[in-house]
């Protein structure tokens, strides 16, 4: 039996797809300074929609004895979203957004999970806050200095009640590594968290195939 914590392998298996969601080039963009206002308005609106799924089908694992163990209203991120594209919007930002179909494809899988695996929600979860709070920080400020924002418009990287984003981040690997997953579990729930890394992999690709059909 394999005495690695099973976050270490976690992390260990899908750093590889972190690079290519990281280095994708509309994200690669955005953080070089290539990349516009729109284009960061436009993933804010994708993320509006992938976390409205994900916070409504948290709710069908409340109960869950695993997902339970993570998830928490201090991660909720929607009403951050909310007043981010208010202001960067105005008052009838719902009207305006839409999904690209890479989205659409990514919150389907999340509401098609089964609601009797907690190991699949908990591999979309870790995946979207565990980012948030790692590469997330860092993408805070950057977004903040290259358009000139303050905290509105970013406040989706903002955690009020999360002081110390390590800390928790230690304290969500350990509720991993408690599951006590068999090997088959755990590697189902690797392929979910590769699968959800590639998901957003394609949203970047979708975002700039839009540019592109704009520009043209
Ligand atoms: C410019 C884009 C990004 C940068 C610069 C970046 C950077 C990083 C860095 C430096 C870490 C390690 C932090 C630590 O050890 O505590 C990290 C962790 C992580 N990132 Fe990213 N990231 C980016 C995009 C993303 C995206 C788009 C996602 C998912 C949708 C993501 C998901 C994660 C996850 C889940 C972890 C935690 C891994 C673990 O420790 O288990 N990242 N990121």
């Amino acid at each position: 039996m394999s005495s690695t914590p099973f976050s270490q392998t976690l992390r260990e298996r899908t750093w590889n797809t972190h690079s290519d969601t990281e280095g994708a080039t509309f994200m690669s963009d955005l953080m070089s300074g290539k990349g516009t206002l729109d284009d960061y308005i436009a993933l804010v609106v994708q993320h509006y929609f992938i976390y409205e799924a994900l916070e409504r089908v948290e709710q069908r694992y409340l109960d869950n004895a695993e997902a339970s163990q993570v998830i928490t209203g201090r991660l909720t991120r929607i009403p951050n979203l909310v007043a981010d594209l208010e202001h960067l919007l105005g008052t009838n930002w719902r009207e305006e957004i839409r999904p690209v179909p890479a989205t659409e494809t990514y919150t389907a899988r999340i509401e098609d999970l089964d609601p009797a695996w907690g190991g699949g929600f908990i591999a979309h979860h870790y995946t979207r806050y565990l980012g948030d709070l790692s590469g997330g920080q860092h993408i805070y400020k950057v977004m903040q200095r290259r358009f000139g924002l303050g905290e509105d418009g970013v406040k989706f990287y903002l955690f009020d009640d999360i002081a110390d984003p390590t800390e928790f981040k230690n304290e969500y690997r350990a509720a991993l590594d408690g599951f006590g997953w068999s090997g088959e579990q755990a590697e189902r729930v690797i392929d979910e968290v590769i699968a959800a890394y590639t998901l957003n992999t394609e949203v970047f690709r979708d975002l700039s195939a839009a540019k592109a059909a704009v520009a043209v």
